[in-house]
């Protein structure tokens, strides 16, 4: 069998785990790739006791990785964007195919490192960029390929999950649960990445990317993360029957692309609601197949790492074909994508949770309702909480119909000048998922 040099560059949490796993089940996975994968070389800062490279060429500078002519797939694990952007176009304009993990490098440079690669003939794949173990991109680029993507909607940051879960299930707090993450490999160098929602925007870009055929880029993304969020909206929420779930969403409508990051109430009912830890999972909706559901372990080393070797195989299997024998678009035919405006959130159209504290009196919360209807906004659900004893003002929580988020803003702004509430409403999305 023909040989195929890889050079893995980064020997942290998924670097090892690529090296390791690749190890364990090398004969499996050289019969997948009708190869012998050889790992020729590492590049790594420094040593990882969890990957055992007695016998395998070292080296303190990755660059030399991606100038080293015996490889012919780099394997780009160093995270971040400078250096990496770097390593990435010196891959390839040494004539390296690529495989990276790197969302925030893909979502903020893909389009650059994939003209350099489609001008080359080379191969730039990045399964494990978004969701972790999940074949998402696979399913996206292929396996779906004969449908129109309707919307996408997923939980696809574990550590965010991570912490949501145990605040909702066992009471814990923010930054206990968020240090457990990053003890574990889940969380970004950066955490903020994590809990603000950034990193879900990059892979949300990059799925929209593949879904809808555009460009990559994150100009008109939506983006907010769960540190505002409280746990009596975690607690009241599970009262209504809903779970809250840090979600990116997608969607193509007549106005243009939803594009959107942010907490959400999902009924109980949906599967994605019972989805928990550093748990990911994908919807997607399109014309055929209806709606399907990806599920798996959305980061750690070895999930990880599956992903990479997934790519691993593909490449080393195609790459004597060229590019465009992979099917279909980004990183190899950048020409076809087309750009489509993206919605600004004002617009979008979804059911809102909202709680404010209110003053305890009759007529309280006629105004309220009254606001709402004059605002055009239909009520599915109004609760008023029994006032702690002592405590004039009670938490009221109202669930709204569908109805367009300006308007939300709008009655909001309103609500919160009245004398009888007290400080400002709180308001999260609520998405049902159900066409
Ligand atoms: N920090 C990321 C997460 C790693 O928690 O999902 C996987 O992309």
């Amino acid at each position: 069998m023909r040989s195929v040099n890889i050079g893995i560059c980064g020997l942290g949490t998924v670097g090892a785990g690529v090296y390791n796993v690749l190890g364990r089940n090398s004969k499996q996975i050289n019969s997948r790739a009708n190869c012998d994968l050889v790992i020729s070389q590492v590049g790594a800062r420094r040593d990882n006791p969890n990957c055992d490279t007695n016998g395998t060429d070292v080296s303190r500078d990755i660059f030399d990785v991606a100038k080293n002519p015996d490889i012919d797939i780099v394997v780009e694990l160093i995270g971040g964007t400078d250096v990496a952007h770097k390593l990435v176009m010196t891959a390839l304009e040494n004539g390296k195919h690529v495989v990276t993990a790197n969302k925030a490098l893909i979502a903020q440079h893909g389009m650059e490192i994939f003209a350099a690669a489609e001008a080359r003939g080379l191969i730039v794949a990045y399964e494990a960029a978004v969701a972790g173990g999940i074949p998402i991109i696979k399913a996206l680029r292929e396996g779906l390929s004969g449908n129109r993507i309707n919307w996408l909607a997923g939980i696809i940051n574990g550590t965010t999950n991570f912490i949501l879960s145990e605040m909702d299930s066992k009471g814990r707090e923010f930054a206990d649960v968020l240090t457990e993450a990053q003890e574990k490999g889940y969380a970004e160098a950066d955490p903020t990445f994590d809990v603000e929602g950034i990193d879900a925007a990059h892979k949300l870009v990059i799925m929209t990317s593949l879904a809808f055929g555009m460009p990559l880029s994150l100009d008109g993304i939506y983006t907010d993360g769960i540190t505002k969020l409280e746990p009596q909206d975690v607690s009241y929420a599970r009262e209504l029957g809903y779970a809250i779930k840090h979600l990116g969403i997608t969607r193509q409508t007549g106005q243009g692309v939803e594009l959107r990051v942010h907490p959400t109430l999902v009924p109980e009912s949906c599967l994605i609601a019972g989805v928990n830890d550093v748990s990911n999972a994908v919807m997607v909706n399109a014309d055929a197949v209806g709606t399907t559901l990806f599920y798996g372990p959305g980061a750690g080393s070895e999930p990880t790492a599956s992903s990479v070797l997934a790519d691993i195989v593909d490449v080393a299997r195609t790459m004597g074909a060229g590019a465009d024998s992979w099917v279909p678009a980004l990183g190899c035919n950048t020409t076809a994508l087309q750009t489509q405006p993206i919605m600004a959130i004002q617009d979008i159209e979804t059911s809102f949770y909202i709680r404010f504290s209110a003053l305890d009196k009759p007529g309280v919360l006629s105004d309220i309702t009254g606001i709402m209807a004059n605002a055009g906004i239909s009520i599915e659900a109004i609760i008023q909480k029994e006032q702690p004893a002592g405590e004039d003002y009670v938490n009221v929580i109202i669930l709204t119909n569908v109805t367009k988020e300006k308007l939300l803003d709008a009655a909001v702004e309103h609500i919160e000048q009245l004398e009888t509430v007290r400080g400002s409403v709180t308001f999260i999305r609520v998405e049902h998922l159900d066409q």
